[in-house]
């Protein structure tokens, strides 16, 4: 079978042998299986299309096109950012450089305001993580070329922390998976789940193509999660949630009751839990989220129930049998974290290692605040621009506690280390300790 892009057509024809038309062997006929609108481009587009902008943005607008009629877009729509993963030399290798050489050689640019993801070391204190030489070089090639597109190097997963506030209705280009759940659920924004090369596709033409969540219909609730339970709810407890439920729902938006969600910290907790198990990258709080007019019952196909039962049995999914190592910041931690672990650490000394991930923006206000002297007199770094699961962390510990359900999720693939997942009082003890 093969496919062609026939002006505004899309015609599919099967190729077959057949012999019924002919008694000679191999004679082959097009059959037309079936006809569908491609996307709809703008003179302007089907420019690009054709090269006249460059190579870069004529690869870029493929990109888009190629995913637009994949998913039966009708047209592109402009995004207002892009935030881009495929960031770390740990995951985009050789290829994302030999690309983005490609893209700056094309004299390509980005044209709407574009954010990094995290990168695989800390860009200034690389040596201090044991970073491998090597590994340091290709990582700074990588942040210099994006750089050269003209994409803010920030190097986070929370954007929305450092300056990179949606709108509600507003549409845009994300890629990381918690960024994406939080845009969608805490500001009402619509975004897909795009990879890294589609993300950077959006940035360079400062469009998606309108299928998915940019659609009021995709994001209506079916599936009701009711949640009962008698105590009060930590960070980890959010992302505990986020986890389980994103096991349970499949394709199915959740619409979450009797859930006394109200700081971003604790949405962004439990965005990061649902986007590292779930499909769907969107979920509704009853009666508080941006998108109330959506919560209806007739839409509801099925309800379940998160009790005590449920959130104890992630936390004991999540029980290495030691620990030599503490981490925050997945997602990246918010200054008042920062400020909460410096208060409680202040005059104290960890025993293990004790890191905390948070993006450069956040790290600037919280030396300027007095809370990294603070910390690093505890003996807890504060680390900037990477994340525990990125950075090529394989074989430095053993165990790894951490209030991050995402975390604790990905760090035995990720980084051959098992995981403990608590919340963070208790990380702070056992730092202390130096034991679980
Ligand atoms: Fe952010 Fe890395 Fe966690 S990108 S959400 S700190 S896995």
């Amino acid at each position: 079978m093969f496919l062609k892009r026939l002006f505004k057509k899309e015609c599919y024809f099967l190729v077959t042998e057949d012999k019924f038309f002919s008694k000679k062997p191999c004679v082959y006929f097009l059959k037309l299986v079936y006809v569908k609108e491609s996307m709809f481009l703008t003179k302007e587009e089907e420019a690009i299309l054709a090269g006249e902008q460059g190579t870069g943005y004529k690869e870029a607008m493929e990109i888009l096109v190629s995913i637009g009629d994949i998913y039966n877009a009708e047209k592109l729509i402009p995004v207002q950012s892009a935030q881009i993963a495929g960031v770390s030399y740990k995951t985009a290798r050789d290829a994302v450089i030999v690309y983005l050489k490609h893209l700056i050689k094309e004299n390509a640019k980005v044209k709407i305001p574009a954010y990094l993801n995290p990168a695989g070391m800390d860009i200034n204190n690389w040596k201090e993580m044991g970073i491998p030489e090597n590994f340091a070089q290709k990582q700074q090639e990588i942040i210099e070329l994006y750089s050269q597109l003209g994409i803010f190097v920030s190097c986070s997963c929370t954007p929305y922390f450092i300056g990179n506030i949606a709108q509600t209705g507003e549409h845009l280009a994300w890629s990381e998976s918690s960024a994406v759940v939080f845009a969608n659920s805490y500001f009402g924004a619509r975004t897909n789940r795009e990879g890294g090369p589609t993300a950077l596709a959006a940035a360079l033409i400062g469009k998606t193509p309108y299928f998915g969540l940019h659609l009021t219909e995709n994001r209506v609730p079916t599936v009701k999660v009711n949640v009962e339970l008698d105590k009060t709810m930590t960070s980890a407890d959010y992302s505990a949630l986020g986890l389980w439920a994103g096991k349970q729902l499949k394709m199915n938006v959740p619409l979450f009751t009797n859930l006394p969600i109200t700081s971003s910290l604790d949405y962004r907790a439990m965005s990061a839990g649902l986007g590292a198990s779930g499909a769907v990258p969107l979920f509704h709080v009853k009666d508080l989220s941006p998108e109330k007019d959506l919560h209806n019952d007739n839409t509801i196909i099925e309800t379940i129930t998160f009790t005590q039962k449920e959130l104890k049995s992630v936390y004991e999914s999540y029980t290495s049998d030691t620990v030599d190592m503490v981490c925050i910041g997945c997602p990246h931690a918010h200054l008042t974290e920062i400020a909460h672990i410096a208060k409680k650490m202040k005059g104290k000394k960890t025993s293990i290692p004790f890191w905390i991930f948070t993006a450069r923006g956040i790290f600037n206000q919280a030396q300027d605040m007095g809370y990294i002297k603070t910390l690093s007199q505890a003996g807890v770094s504060v680390i900037s621009d990477t994340c525990p699961v990125v950075a090529p962390f394989e074989g430095m510990f053993s165990g790894i506690a951490t209030n991050s359900a995402k975390a604790a999720y990905y760090l035995p693939s990720m980084t051959k280390v098992e995981s403990t997942l608590t919340d963070l009082d208790h990380l702070i003890e056992i730092s202390l300790r130096g034991h679980k």
